[in-house]
């Protein structure tokens, strides 16, 4: 069992300070005054959770482990996400993204698509990209598909590889693509293996550099609000040089790029802003086949 104090624990403002700056340090999560009142109640509910007495017990825990450092954020970390959250983005991924990315690709060997949620939370975003691609992805056979999904919460990436979900949170799942990718069990339903492998599941903390090859597409939602300007604008630019020219970058609804140094090229289509990394045409120029080169 877990000790419990016999008074309350005791949390200074200076304390709640010292853990901030240690989370933002750390994982660049801004927990600016916007978020204090979130910030000081889940402090609190942990304190009390793990019986220490006070913010500096608390702080002395997690500077001395990093599991204990992880146990924190975790508290910290806000996931709300769901299936095809915003519908617009997928219509778009599906009638826009990939038959681009098909027709830019038609000669190559291997035909490689590659598609990177980044912040995916407990999962649903990238086994929503992936029920997409199934369903619009013209011989999808002849793809070498990969979906890079990091987050930084380990927790959510359990949940996310488990990839079994309730009843309710598939409410904007056709039933088509219910009966198509999911099987019903005991738990909830589960995403069947063969959506499941088309998913590498990647623990990842954005602030830090990791190379991840070239991507074709990338969704990043309702993660970058996060961070601190200077924080985003270093994320961002490690985008944008993972993309693929012609590549796409996909940001929530309620978020824009701007004053960006960036050339992202924003695209309207429907409810939807996309931004495309220029240079598909010279790419597709280069990949002209050598026979059709050889003919002239
Ligand atoms: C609000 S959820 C967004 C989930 C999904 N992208 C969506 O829009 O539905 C934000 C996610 O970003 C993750 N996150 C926060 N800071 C991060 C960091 N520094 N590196 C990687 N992921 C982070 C959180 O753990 C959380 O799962």
């Amino acid at each position: 069992m877990k000790p419990h104090p016999v008074t309350a624990p005791t949390l200074t403002e200076s304390e709640l300070g010292e853990i901030r700056t240690l989370i933002e340090h750390r994982s660049a999560i801004l927990l600016d005054s916007s978020r204090e009142r979130f910030f000081s109640t889940r402090v609190r509910e942990y304190l009390e959770e793990k019986g220490l007495p006070s913010g500096t017990d608390l702080l002395r825990q997690v500077r001395g482990s990093s599991i204990e450092y992880e146990a924190l954020l975790e508290r910290l970390l806000t996931q709300e996400t769901s299936f095809f959250r915003y519908p617009a983005v997928y219509e778009a991924l599906e009638k826009t993204i990939l038959p681009e990315v098909q027709e830019r690709k038609f000669w190559d060997n291997p035909r490689t698509l590659r598609i990177w949620s980044a912040g995916c939370s407990t999962g649903e975003e990238p086994y929503s990209i992936a029920i997409s691609v199934c369903d619009a992805l013209k011989f999808a056979e002849a793809w070498e598909v990969e979906i890079l999904a990091t987050d930084i919460s380990r927790k959510a990436l359990r949940h996310a590889e488990r990839g079994t979900y309730s009843k309710r949170s598939l409410q904007d799942v056709s039933l088509g693509q219910v009966e198509n990718y999911f099987t019903a069990g005991k738990h909830g339903y589960q995403v069947k293996p063969r959506i499941r492998r088309m998913i590498s599941f990647v623990q990842m903390n954005l602030v830090e550099s990791v190379y991840v090859g070239r991507i074709d597409c990338i969704f990043c939602m309702n993660v970058l609000m996060y961070f601190s300007d200077e924080r985003r604008l270093a994320i961002l630019r490690r985008f944008y040089d993972a993309l693929e020219p012609g590549g796409y970058f996909l940001l929530g609804h309620a978020e824009t790029l701007s004053n960006v140094p960036m050339k992202f090229e924003p695209v309207v289509i429907g409810d939807c802003r996309l931004y495309r990394k220029p240079g598909a045409a010279e790419a597709s120029a280069r990949r002209v086949p050598a026979v059709a080169e050889g003919a002239s």
